[in-house]
């Protein structure tokens, strides 16, 4: 779609509430945003009374005597697992359906809430006999197999924290993560599903386990059949399910216990553990969920994001279960076996509420529209988004090939630090527009500032702050307080947190996100840092110096290019291109393999020796090359473009 017509679909469609949706919302008005703003820790104190079922009822709402390491509802006391399985069976919701989980090949499982909650105690029982307790790190790296939400229970039941890494990580990037959490245990399967292929899971845990002394035990789920090694640590999951007590009993949690760690990359080379607390995390899950996806006891809910990432945290698991929510699980990838696949189980299970990332949407696309509408998808009546920006274009075949023009679409913008939805239409309330995340959840206090930290006005663009603290915001960097409060409390002030996104508001004052300001790259929604992937390709012998930018793409938002220079006695040949792609895949994951790679003589520099990275994305993405008169060598732009002009017409 050309510029002008996206700029025109940009700022004139509207899209307002139904009167049916609206006569039925859970949010009609303002009036949760209106007490939120005149007292927002007595309001969040509110809701944490009512939502959440406490050991101990906290009287303390938000504690800020040590910003930014603040604090929520301190003095209470719960159980996560209490509050997402035992309060709905002891009320009577035992029978109710908590996830109907969907395996590649097409095998399916159907869990009810007190079937899942026998899970639960049992592989809670289980880790406890694996020597886990509270407060242990306990990683756990696997496919969307329905116990990987009941591992990530398990911890929470006995109060060990866990650390999911998504199954798409190499060796190197799981050795890393475990070594930073020292994790006890490390759960994981022989193999996951991907694309009818088997990724050998087992066989990367033992390649990364062989460096981190702190592991005692591996246990091991068994899915995809095919031999593995087995090591004196290894435990079979089946076996220490049968072993374990099919009881244990819910651990009583502080409030700003750890619940959850979840590494995310930051702009050094190092990952970012970022932590979350029980209370308020929960509490953010909870409100969000409810507020966002307007759920109702009859709804059948599917979000497509792995767990791996915070999303399937927060709206797999613990938003959805805590409010005894119907979910869909499905294991694979929307393509595989065929492009309508999501749109089978659409069908067959009467989803209601569908909630995936724009990178899926544009495959999707591509794909056709007759894949979505071979199926019946008249059970659909809500659609999300979230990852990434959305682009007009993918909003509107959304709202009328998904959602048939009925069903509102909410784009929410958010992140793993935030634990919840801080911006997002809500559907009973809110005017939509194609790409805009419209405005904040009750309680949020988004602030536009300039470089100077100046409020910019309304219809004007800026970096993204948060002004105020929220319940399931982040509390630290696992082991790195430092690194916290200079990644995210320093730029604007040391009450300020900056999101690192870049936003504008429109005459309206809604809120466009405009993607990261930092050195971040969102591909296909997964973040990772240029710094991640220079130092790996620095790690390999044939290279001398590295730089790694983000570049459009039109699936995946944005693709990785990288610039390579090479060491004397090394030669540019396609098999060293090849190579090189190969090795960043090989030590952080797949999803990281540079698309783009091109050979530079040198990297264009200022004369003061920064990077021009404007002129790297301008020559990966193909454009007319802007101004290098303040380059030191304006030649070497050119010698590299001859390279890309190269590699793009092959
Ligand atoms: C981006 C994912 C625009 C953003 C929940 C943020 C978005 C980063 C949106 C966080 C959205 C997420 N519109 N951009 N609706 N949602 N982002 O930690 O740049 O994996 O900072 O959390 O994704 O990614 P993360």
């Amino acid at each position: 779609m050309s510029d002008a017509i996206e700029a025109h679909l940009e700022e004139s469609r509207r899209v307002p509430p139904s009167a049916s949706f609206v006569a039925r919302a859970r949010v009609a008005d303002r009036s949760l945003h209106a007490e939120a703003d005149a007292d927002f820790a007595a309001f969040w104190l509110r809701q944490a009374r009512e939502q959440i079922t406490w050991y101990r009822e906290p009287t303390e709402s938000l504690d800020d005597s040590n910003a930014p390491f603040y604090r929520w509802f301190a003095d209470g006391s719960l159980n996560l697992t209490y509050n997402c399985l035992d309060r709905h069976v002891e009320a009577g919701g035992g029978d109710k359906v908590a996830f109907t989980w969907v395996g590649e090949p097409g095998d399916e499982r159907v869990i009810t809430y007190a079937e899942l909650l026998a899970d639960v105690e049992r592989a809670a029982s289980a880790l406890q006999a694996l020597g886990v307790g509270k407060g242990d790190r306990v990683a756990i790296y696997l496919g969307m197999v329905m116990e990987l939400p009941i591992a990530m229970l398990a911890c929470a039941r006995i109060g060990a924290i866990h650390s999911v890494v998504f199954g798409g990580f190499a060796a190197t990037a799981l050795a890393d993560r475990i070594q930073d959490a020292t994790c006890k245990l490390v759960i994981t399967a022989d193999g996951a599903w991907r694309r009818g292929q088997i990724i050998p899971l087992k066989d990367i845990v033992d390649e990364a386990v062989a460096s981190c002394p702190s592991v005692e035990h591996v246990l091991v789920v068994r899915r995809t059949e095919q031999e593995v090694a087995w090591l004196a640590h290894d435990t079979w999951w089946h076996e220490a399910m049968a072993a374990a007590d099919p009881r244990c009993a819910p651990e009583h949690m502080d409030a700003e216990d750890v619940l959850f760690m979840l590494y995310t990359s930051g702009t050094t080379a190092k990952p970012k553990g970022i932590v979350h607390t029980s209370g308020g995390y929960l509490l953010g899950a909870i409100m969000s969920h409810q507020w966002v996806f307007d759920i109702r006891p009859d709804d059948v809910y599917w979000c497509t994001a792995d767990c791996g990432w915070v999303t399937g945290h927060t709206y797999v698991v613990y938003g959805p279960l805590a409010n005894h929510a119907t979910s869909v699980i499905y294991e694979g990838t929307p393509e595989h076996p065929s492009w309508d696949r999501h749109w089978q189980l659409v069908e067959r299970h009467k989803v209601t509420i569908y909630y995936t990332a724009p990178t899926a949407i544009r495959a999707l696309i591509k794909a056709g529209e007759d894949a979505v509408e071979r199926h019946d998808g008249s059970s659909l009546r809500l659609l999300g988004t979230v990852g990434e920006p959305i682009n007009p274009e993918a909003w509107v075949w959304y709202h009328e090939h998904v959602g048939r023009g009925q069903c509102p679409i909410v784009d929410t913008w958010w992140q793993t630090e935030t634990g919840s939805i801080v911006l997002s239409p809500l559907p009973g309330l809110s005017t939509t527009k194609p790409g805009s995340a419209i405005g904040p959840l009750p309680g949020m206090k988004p602030v536009i500032v300039d470089e100077q930290g100046a409020e910019v006005p309304v219809g004007g663009g800026g970096y993204l702050t948060l002004q105020r603290p929220w319940p399931s915001m982040l509390r630290t960097i696992w082991g790195d307080d430092q690194r916290f409060i200079d990644t995210y409390w320093s730029r604007f002030g040391p009450t300020v947190y900056f999101t690192g996104d870049g936003a504008r508001t429109d005459a309206d004052g809604d809120l466009w996100l405009l993607g990261r300001v930092d050195d971040v790259i969102n591909v296909a929604g997964h973040r990772i840092s240029t710094t991640e992937i220079e130092s790996a390709l620095v790690g390999h012998p044939a290279v001398a110096e590295a730089a790694a930018i983000g570049a459009e793409d039109e699936i995946k938002g944005e693709h990785i290019a990288a610039f390579v220079i090479l060491r004397d006695g090394h030669e540019a040949t396609e098999e060293l291109r090849q190579a090189l792609a190969t090795h960043v895949a090989g030590l952080i994951g797949k999803f990281a393999r540079p698309k783009l790679l091109l050979f530079a003589p040198d990297l264009p520099k200022t004369r003061s020796g920064k990077i021009m990275r404007r002129l790297l994305k301008d020559i990966a993405e193909g454009r007319e090359l802007g101004d290098a008169t303040t380059l030191r060598d304006p030649a070497i732009v050119q010698a590299i473009k001859a390279d890309a002009d190269r590699q793009m017409h092959r």
